[in-house]
């Protein structure tokens, strides 16, 4: 946990995230192009992490959409590791629809893992991933990404929806945390 000064160094700017998003859009656009007129693409996001890229990516969707969101919790008092908890669930009912889950970062895996399952068992006609990060290095579990937008190394970022202690989430790039240790203290 940071004690000293924190400092963001800028991983991925801004301009590079608005141009990567923009890629994503044209290919969900493309893949989701046959859509009948009556039905619509039911675009779920895990709060809250996922708030910033639901917003720039769905505004460039032309094809018809829905709004949901998930949230859960991984850590608490009396879970285990690996362990995902609902906290808010879906307001709509997923049977039968193209449900697309949005994600800010998939790190070890399950997160994504049980709300993907959870999505299945519900009943969706089909259930794809589109994450802006993907910190390979840390996945426990095996988790397909349909829509990645960057391959990150192991490292703490924020920014664009992720936090460090919910501060940051509003920086409009991915930066590094890093922290400056305290200056000596005088003797
Ligand atoms: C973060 C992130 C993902 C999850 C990824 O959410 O937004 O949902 O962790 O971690 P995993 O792959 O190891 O499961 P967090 O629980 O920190 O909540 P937040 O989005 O409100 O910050």
């Amino acid at each position: 946990m940071p004690m000293g000064k924190e400092n963001v160094r800028v991983l991925i700017p801004q301009e590079e995230l608005e141009r990567r998003i923009g890629e994503l859009a044209d290919e969900i656009n493309r893949d989701y192009s046959g859509m009948e007129a009556n039905e619509a693409l039911l675009c779920v996001g895990v709060l809250k992490g996922s708030v910033f890229l639901m917003v720039d990516l769905l505004k460039r969707l032309t094809i018809p959409v829905q709004v949901d969101f998930y949230q859960t919790s991984s850590y608490g008092s009396g879970m285990t590791a690996g362990e995902v908890r609902l906290r808010k669930d879906v307001d709509l009912s997923v049977r039968g629809k193209d449900v697309l889950l949005i994600e800010d970062i998939v790190d070890t895996g399950h997160t994504v893992r049980t709300v993907l399952g959870l999505l299945r068992f519900r009943g969706a006609r089909s259930v794809r991933l589109c994450s802006l990060l993907d910190k390979v290095e840390r996945r426990e579990v095996e988790v397909p990404i349909d829509y990645r937008g960057f391959e990150i190394e192991n490292l703490f970022v924020v920014g664009y929806g992720l936090d460090f202690d919910e501060r940051y989430r509003n920086l409009p790039f991915i930066g590094v945390l890093e922290t400056e240790p305290d200056p000596p203290s005088p003797s």
